[in-house]
Parts: structure tokens; C-alpha cells; sequence
């Protein structure tokens, strides 16, 4: 990253509006945790940290590399082999999770900061959303260490016998994150994975390693035993890679792209690692005519606009009954317009800069394709400013199925609205199907009946009825098709941390 304003304030030291937490991130080395401990990466190299909203270099953090996340994999090796962790009391497992939970909730308002300025989000959502998000899944994980069960069964050979299954933890888990909800991320494939009794080697996203700096920290003062948590900084290609195709991992866990994705599906063939992948979406929005418009044009805008559009589950497809479309793209458009843009951390900003230039150019890039392809922007359409990754929240109408803005995955702020008639609600269906995701989808309508039917008929892990990206651990997230293998929260995430064990006594 050179060519940075390293020479003004860089890191941000005399900005009034930090905490004393996150200064005290910002100041210092930036280590990797490895076997209970913070040390620099093996090769000592370091990486710059960009704030998105003003393009400065704000910290320098340890870039991991093959080395060091091979010691991170054996630490994480001696950990699972000697079961402190797994053999600890699951009371005494769910009591340190939830240690963990109370002190990032102590941390809350550094959390927030550290997100916001580390992917641009606006704190005010950071602080809303995703610290409570990340709080509420340890805690909800913390209960499920003492609740993991097996089953006895019957069997019909002659003679008496116990034969009962046990769900034991898989061993060695890599887990990797991307850098739109940086804290989330980190709680929802930490949760699971610990409360099962797993050892972990997580990487952050290379745009976003603040927030789990202090997470870490976090972690040895809740208590978790040497090597049960490693946490690593650095690199898709190399460090992503090495812990994809390192031997000593028995099961990986990814969200973000879904070319990265089949990359890591490919590496974890040597060894055959258990895999789970989080990767991308197109999510139809479903709006028929008798939608309550005063909840459904707020509530779809949000669907697409919150946390700049980078989100997996964006709403970027909008199907309008033919009746209210003019009234919803207008609306949508109305808030599009007035969204309040700005530097996260200032407390009114409403939406952010994208997370890195390289974002930003991507998704305008999309913007000028949907011109071409002679799609109508109703709304932004362009970037603001010309520091800071801002991208006006963008509306196009007259798009088609066939356009590349309607097939393809932008992650940013702009939606796609798409008329269609009531008559031909299985053709709008088959619409919102024609597509290789199926992570998410939303239907807004009165029609109670008519929506849970329309709802069993999309094609995707999430259905959302008069409501979209609704987010609760206790309710289970995933991907059909092309959006991922494998769900996260709720009961359903421990079966893919656990491995089932048939034990078989004759009597
Ligand atoms: P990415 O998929 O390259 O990055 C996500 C994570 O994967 C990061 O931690 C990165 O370091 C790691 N990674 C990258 N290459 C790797 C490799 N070869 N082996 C192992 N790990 C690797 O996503 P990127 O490039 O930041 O964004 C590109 C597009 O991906 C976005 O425009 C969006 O469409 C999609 N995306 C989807 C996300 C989701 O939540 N489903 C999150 C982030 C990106
Ligand atoms: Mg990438």
C-alpha cells in the first residue's frame, strides 16, 4: 500500500472521537496470536491497514505466512491432542465462551470504532448491529456446550447390547473470514467450533484484521487454555492458502467469494478436510401489490443499502408488481438520494465508503456495464468525492434478466428493479430461481398464505417475508447451489463442527 498519506496524522492519534481501546490497537505491533501468545510473523514482514473514508494508512499489522500457519496449526494440534479444551467440563467450556461474550460487550464501543474504521462501516450500525450480533452468538453457543448429544439406538441382533452415537469435535479447524462484518464473522465461526470442543487457527481479511486484535486479546484474558485459539493476520493467497492445504487441518471454514470458494474446495482434496463455505448471492425481493408500501419500500432500500450493499444476502434483485413499481423504485430511489454519506465514525453518517479501492472500482465498473447494457439509473450511479471510497447508493430500473448486473454478484449498493404481473407469479418465481446462487431471498406482501407459498418455492437457504437479512444465532444461515456448502448458526452449525461416533457393546 504505497503512495498512502502516511506523512498527515497517520494513525488517526489526535481524532477526538477514538476510544483509549482503540488507540491502544492502533499503537501497537499488530502480532499474530499463536499457542497463547503475540508474536510478529516469521518473517517479520508487517502490512498497512487503509481507513476506507479517508484513505490513510492507519496501522501496521503481522502479514502470517506458510510458516506461521503451520506453528498455528500445531499449536492448535497440541491443544486438540492434549484436551484441555475438549475434555474440559463443557460447563466449565460454555462458562469461558461466555467470560468471552461479557468482555467484548465491556469493549463494545471499541469493537464498534475499530469495525467502523477498519471497513468504513457507520459506527451507530456497528454498535446496533454487529457487537450485539457477535455478543448474542457466543452466548447463544456458551449454552450449547453442555447440550451436545448423541442417541442410543436398537438393534435387532440377537442378544443384548448398547449402541448409542456421540458428536465429538473434528479436531483442527481453519476458519476464514471476509471484511464486511469483520467481529461477526470472527463469532459466528469461533462459536460453534469452540463450544463442540474444536481448536482453531482463524484469519482475518486483509482489509479488516482490527477488530480481532483486540478479540484476541480478549480471548487469553477470558481464559481459553495455550493453542485453542490462534488468530492470524495476513494474505488470501498465502496464508488462505497454506491453511487450505495444510495437512494438519482436519476441516475448513471459508466465507467469502465463490471463486475463492472452489479454490479452497480444490486444496482440501489432498487431505480430505471437512469443508464449509459461506460465498455468494443475488438475493431476489419479491414486492407484490398488496405490500404494506410504508414497510416495504424502507425495508427493501435497507435490504440493499445497509453496510454499503456488502452484504452476502443483499437484496439486489428487486421484482415489483406492475401495479406499485413506479411507487417502490421511486421511493426506493427517494432514500437512495437522501442517505446521508460520510466517514463512519462520524455519528450521523448513514452510509459509508466502500472497504477498498479495489471495491469501489469493481462495483462502479458494474455501475458503467449496466449503462451499457442499457439499464436506467434512477439514482446515483457514481462516486462521491474523490478521497475515500464513496459510492452513491445506486437504483437502476429497465434492467432485464439477461444483463450482467442482474446475474452477478456486485457487493455494493446498487439494485436492480424488475417489473412483473401478478398473473405470472410462477414466472416470476422461475425468475428469482435463474440464478447460480441461492443464498437469500425476501417476499413482501398482506398474503399470509400466498407468501409462505411463494417462500417454499424460492430456491434459497433464507427466505425473508416482509423483512430481509433478519439475523438471529438461533436461527440457521446457509447457502443452496452456488452460495455454499454447510450452514452456520443456530443447532445446525454444531453438526458440522462435530464428527458422529457409532459405539456398539454386546452385553
Ligand atoms: P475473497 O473471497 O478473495 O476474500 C475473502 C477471504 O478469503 C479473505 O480472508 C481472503 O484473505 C481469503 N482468500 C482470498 N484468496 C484466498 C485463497 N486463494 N485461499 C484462501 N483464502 C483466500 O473476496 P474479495 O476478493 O475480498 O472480494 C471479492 C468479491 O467476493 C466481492 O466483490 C464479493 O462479491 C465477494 N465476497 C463475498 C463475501 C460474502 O460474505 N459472501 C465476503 C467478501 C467478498
Ligand atoms: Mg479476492
Amino acid at each position: 500500500m504505497s503512495g498512502q498519506q502516511r506523512e498527515l496524522d497517520p494513525r488517526g492519534q489526535s481524532d477526538t472521537r477514538l476510544t483509549a481501546g482503540v488507540f491502544d490497537v492502533l499503537k501497537s505491533p499488530g502480532h499474530l496470536l499463536i499457542d497463547g501468545e503475540f508474536v510478529p510473523a516469521a518473517s517479520g514482514r508487517v502490512f498497512d491497514v487503509v481507513n476506507p473514508a479517508n484513505e490513510r494508512v492507519i496501522a501496521t499489522v503481522a502479514e502470517a505466512d506458510v510458516e506461521d500457519v503451520d506453528r498455528a496449526v500445531k499449536a492448535a494440534r497440541r491443544a486438540f491432542d492434549d484436551a484441555t479444551w475438549g475434555r474440559m467440563p463443557p460447563a466449565e467450556r460454555g462458562r469461558v465462551m461466555w467470560r468471552l461474550a461479557d468482555l467484548i460487550e465491556q469493549h463494545a464501543e471499541d469493537f464498534a470504532q475499530l469495525d467502523s474504521l477498519d471497513n468504513g462501516k457507520p459506527v451507530a450500525a456497528a454498535r446496533a448491529g454487529d457487537v450485539p450480533i457477535a455478543v448474542g452468538v457466543f452466548r447463544y453457543y456458551a449454552g450449547w456446550a453442555t447440550k451436545i448429544t448423541g442417541e442410543t439406538n436398537t438393534l435387532s441382533w440377537p442378544g443384548d447390547w448398547l449402541a448409542y452415537t456421540r458428536r465429538e469435535a473434528v479436531g483442527v479447524v481453519a476458519q476464514i473470514i471476509p471484511w464486511n462484518f469483520p467481529l461477526v464473522s470472527a463469532a459466528w465461526k469461533l462459536a460453534p467450533a469452540l463450544a463442540t470442543g474444536n481448536t482453531v487457527v482463524l484469519k482475518t481479511a486483509e482489509q479488516t484484521p482490527l477488530s480481532a486484535i483486540l478479540l484476541s486479546r480478549l480471548i487469553l484474558e477470558a481464559g481459553f487454555p495455550r493453542g485453542v485459539v490462534n488468530i492470524l493476520s495476513g494474505f488470501g493467497e498465502k496464508a488462505g492458502a497454506a491453511m487450505a492445504a495444510h495437512a494438519g487441518v482436519d476441516k475448513i471454514s471459508f466465507t467469502g467469494s465463490t471463486s475463492v470458494g472452489r479454490t479452497i474446495l480444490r486444496a482440501a482434496a489432498d487431505n480430505l478436510k471437512k469443508v464449509t463455505l459461506e460465498l455468494g448471492g443475488k438475493s431476489p425481493v419479491l414486492v407484490f401489490d398488496d405490500a404494506d408500501l410504508d414497510l416495504t419500500i424502507p425495508g427493501v432500500a435497507q435490504a440493499i443499502f445497509s453496510n454499503q450493499g456488502e452484504v452476502c444476502t443483499a437484496g439486489s434483485r428487486l421484482y415489483i408488481h406492475e401495479r406499485v413499481f413506479d411507487r417502490v423504485v421511486e421511493g426506493v430511489a427517494e432514500i437512495a438520494d437522501k442517505l446521508k454519506l460520510g466517514d463512519g465514525l462520524n455519528e450521523d453518517t448513514q452510509m459509508g465508503p466502500l472497504v477498498s479501492n479495489e471495491q469501489l472500482q469493481r462495483v462502479a465498473s458494474y455501475v458503467d456495464v449496466g449503462r451499457k447494457e442499457g439499464a436506467e439509473v434512477v439514482a446515483g450511479g457514481k462516486r462521491v468525492g474523490d478521497i475515500g471510497y464513496f459510492m452513491a447508493p445506486t437504483v437502476f430500473a429497465n434492467a432485464t434478466s439477461g444483463m450482467r448486473i442482474v446475474r452477478e454478484e456486485i457487493f455494493g449498493p446498487v439494485v436492480c428493479a424488475m417489473p412483473f404481473k401478478k398473473e405470472d407469479v410462477d414466472a416470476v418465481i422461475s425468475e428469482a430461481n435463474d440464478t447460480p446462487y441461492g443464498l437469500a431471498a425476501s417476499v413482501w406482501s398482506r398474503d399470509v398464505s400466498m407468501a409462505h407459498k411463494v417462500a417454499h418455492r424460492l430456491r434459497a437457504g433464507s427466505v425473508w417475508i416482509n423483512c430481509h437479512t433478519v439475523i438471529d444465532p438461533a436461527q440457521t444461515f446457509g447457502g443452496f447451489k452456488q452460495s455454499g456448502w454447510g450452514r452456520e448458526l443456530g443447532e445446525e452449525a454444531l453438526r458440522s463442527y462435530t464428527e458422529v461416533k457409532a459405539i456398539t457393546a454386546q452385553l
